[in-house]
Parts: C-alpha cells; sequence; structure tokens
C-alpha cells in the first residue's frame, strides 16, 4: 500500500500515454494519490478529462496559468510531491531533463523539483538506440534519475525491439518499492530462475531454446513488489532487470544449478527457467572445424542436474513453498500432475508450450494452477498479471501458514 504517498505524474506524448491512465488507477487502488501534469503532445494522445476523472484532482498543463499560479505556483506543485514520477518519458522529454530546458510546465517542474524522479522511458527502437538519448541517460543516471525500463517488444509503429514502456503495474511496484512499503511478503527471501540456458558445444556454438524470461523476470519483480528479499538467477535474456531485485546472470544449467544452492536458505523457490535438460558431455575448448571432420561432429548429450527436483529434496535448507513450472505440449494438466508428484515441489504451474498457442516468448499465458488442494485453471492473463496473481497467492499462502500456527 502507498498509505497517501503523493505521486506527481507527468505524462510527456507518446502513444503509451494511454497506458498512464492505468497508472493512475493502480497507484490509487493501493492508497496513493496522484496529481497529473499533462504536456502539449499528450493531449494529443490522451484527453485532461479521462486523466481528471481518474485521479480526481484538476489536471495541470499550461505554464502561464493564472488561476493554477494563483492557487498553487509550479515549484510548489513540483515540492508538494513525494516522487515524481514521468510515464511515459520520450526521447524529447529525456533530451529536455538532461539539458536542463524548462520550456513548458512538465520540464519547468522537472527542473524545479527536489524530490526523487523515476521515469518510464518509451520511444520507437531506433530513437532509444540513438547515441543522443543513450548520452541523455547516461547523464541522467548520474543524477540518480530511477529508470524503469524500458521494455522490449512489438511497437506501436511495427517495429520489434528496446523501447516499449514498461506496464502500469510494473511501474506500480518499482514506485511502492522506491518506498519500501512493507509488503505482505516482507521478511521472506524468494530465489526465482528465469530464461533459457544455453550449452556449449564449443567456444562459438550453443545449444539453447527460445525462453524469452518474461514470466520468470515478471515474478521476481512481482515477490519483490510484495517485500520479498527475491534474487532472479537467469540465464540470457533481453528483459531488464527488474528494479529492486538482485539479478544473477547465468549461461549454463550447471551455473544455475551452483547459483540456486548458493542461495539457500529460501522461503520461496520458483523455477521458471526453461533449463536444458542435457548439456554437451563432448564440449571442446577450440572452435570445432568443418574441415576436420568427414562427417558431422557427434555430439554426446549427458543429463544435467534437475534444479527443481533437487531443491526439492534438499533438506533442512528447501524452502517452505517451491513453485515448478511443467511446459507442455500435449495433456496438458494430465502431465504437470505427474510431474509434481515426480519433481517433488509444492506448486506447479502448467502452461501449453506448443507453437499454436504462440505463449512461448509471447506476452500472455493460459495456464493452470496445481496445488496441493487442487487444479486452478486460470484465464487467459499478460505475463505481468500472471505473476501479480501468483505472488499474492504465495503471499496468501504464508498468511494461512502464520494464522494456523497462532
Ligand atoms: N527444471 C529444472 N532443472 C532442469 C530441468 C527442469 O529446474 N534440469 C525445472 C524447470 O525450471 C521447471 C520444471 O523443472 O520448473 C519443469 O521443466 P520442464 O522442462 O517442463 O520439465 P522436464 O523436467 O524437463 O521434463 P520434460 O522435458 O520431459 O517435460
Amino acid at each position: 500500500m502507498l498509505d497517501d504517498k503523493r505521486i506527481l505524474l507527468i505524462i510527456s506524448g507518446g502513444i503509451a500515454a494511454y497506458k498512464s491512465l492505468e497508472l493512475i488507477r493502480r497507484v490509487r487502488e493501493h492508497g496513493g494519490k496522484v496529481r497529473c501534469v499533462l504536456t502539449s503532445a499528450a493531449a494529443n494522445f490522451i484527453t485532461p478529462m479521462s486523466v481528471a476523472t481518474l485521479s480526481e484532482d484538476r489536471v495541470y498543463g499550461e505554464l502561464f496559468s493564472l488561476t493554477a499560479e494563483s492557487e498553487i505556483g509550479h515549484i510548489k506543485l513540483s515540492r508538494d510531491a513525494d516522487l515524481v514520477v514521468v510515464a511515459p518519458a520520450t526521447a524529447n522529454i529525456l533530451a529536455k531533463m538532461a539539458h536542463g530546458i524548462a520550456d513548458d510546465l512538465a520540464t519547468t517542474l522537472l527542473l524545479a523539483t527536489d524530490k526523487d524522479v523515476l521515469v518510464a522511458p518509451a520511444m520507437n527502437v531506433r530513437m532509444w538506440q540513438h547515441a543522443a538519448t543513450q548520452e541523455n541517460v547516461a547523464t541522467l543516471k548520474t543524477r540518480n534519475i530511477i529508470f524503469s525500463g524500458p521494455a522490449e517488444g512489438k511497437m506501436a509503429c511495427g517495429e520489434y525491439g528496446l523501447g516499449k514502456m514498461i506496464e502500469p503495474q510494473q511501474i506500480y511496484q518499482e514506485i511502492s518499492h522506491y518506498f519500501s512499503m512493507p509488503g505482505p511478503l516482507a521478511g521472506r527471501r524468494a530465489i526465482v530462475t528465469s530464461g533459457p540456458t544455453y550449452e556449449a558445444i564449443d567456444p562459438v556454438r550453443y545449444i539453447g531454446n527460445r525462453s524469452s524470461g518474461k514470466q520468470g523476470h515478471a515474478i521476481a519483480a512481482a515477490l519483490s513488489g510484495m517485500g520479498a528479499d527475491t534474487v532472479l538467477i537467469t540465464g540470457p535474456t533481453n528483459q531488464i532487470d527488474p528494479y529492486g531485485v538482485e539479478t544473477v546472470r547465468i549461461e549454463s544449467a550447471l551455473e544455475l544449478h551452483a547459483a540456486v544452492l548458493s542461495y539457500l536458505p529460501a522461503d520461496i523457490a520458483v523455477c521458471a527457467a526453461a533449463v536444458a535438460d542435457w548439456r554437451i558431455a563432448n564440449a571442446t575448448d577450440r572452435k570445432i572445424k568443418k574441415t576436420s571432420h568427414s562427417k558431422p561432429p557427434q555430439l554426446k548429450l549427458i543429463e544435467n542436474p534437475d534444479v527443481l527436483h533437487e531443491l526439492s529434496a534438499v533438506g533442512e535448507k528447501r524452502p517452505k513453498l517451491i513453485v515448478g513450472f511443467a511446459a507442455e505440449t500435449e495433456q496438458i494438466v494430465k502431465n504437470a500432475k505427474k510431474k509434481r508428484e515426480n519433481k517433488g515441489c509444492d506448486w506447479i504451474i502448467a502452461n501449453n508450450v506448443s507453437p499454436s498457442s504462440g505463449t512461448f516468448g509471447g506476452d500472455s499465458n493460459v495456464i493452470h494452477l496445481l496445488t496441493e488442494t487442487g487444479t486452478e485453471d486460470w484465464p487467459e492473463m499478460d505475463k505481468t498479471e500472471i505473476a501479480n496473481r501468483l505472488a499474492k497467492r504465495i503471499a496468501d499462502h504464508f498468511r494461512n501458514i502464520s494464522q494456523a500456527m497462532e
């Protein structure tokens, strides 16, 4: 909960501005107060009326508005907040912030504020990658501006890449993390695995898989947002490190295995990584040359340690709640039930990864949660929503245990 914390939300002019309406709702649902400033470009994307309705406050836009200045000066507006959030933050507003340009109310407030500023960039991938933007970002980071995102994905303009605004729920989580409100999982320690593993064939080649890491990263962010001290152990992905989460990068299943064990004991473990079942037994330190083989080289595979299975049987350091994933292409729930028993974990999340489902690497998922009490079929949801619902479910589980012990 945000306990009446005051957020000054600056909405700049990008297509993602419509998502800031959702952000206003999230912040208010969680007990925060939002006062909004709309740049003139943002007013082309969303109306002051919808912003005013959702924030239940007047919306500020003009620098030299006589009524606004007499009621509340622009300096006061920026000082009255507990945190300033710019979402979406366009390349233009980031550039103005970096160079101290104050030519409208939003940028004047940003120059005048004495509060921390959190920005959620949103722009086309090329604009994000442009040296000018990257230099501005680096400058702003040295001034302790907090960056939330951007994320990678398909953009409104049709291109794909880094530059999408992160989801409103994630921005909310970062805001709540900023204020470090003790969440329902405060005092709990969580380990989350995410992404694929790469199994080396030689120094340049590997066997990998298509896991994007979206679901695992979202779960780590959600658990952390609820107050859990969270470590994310991830294979190679393009996902951004969730704010406030200790992120450990690994490549192979063996590295993942070692990293997970080194973070025990923990209360919660969620194994969302798509760990390679096998690695190459005859991997070499030198690049395999085509010319030295008359036939394609024969790769010998040996089994990797099963991290989920091992965690479930680790003895007194065993996390109190272990959640695994069952990636299936057929007889989803039936196979997942068997997997839950074989692996010895407490809960398992079954999902359909057949190519037709589009879930592997996609933004949404249809899952079934198998627990000790039965199977829950969840409707198709965005991976962030799944993560939040799961984190809430985990928090409820621990609350029930503590109540039972009282
Ligand atoms: N898992 C793991 N270590 C491995 C293999 C899998 O921790 N070496 C975990 C995954 O993170 C996931 C669960 O086990 O939580 C199930 O992974 P999945 O690939 O669905 O199952 P497998 O055990 O590999 O079985 P199969 O490939 O035969 O379906």
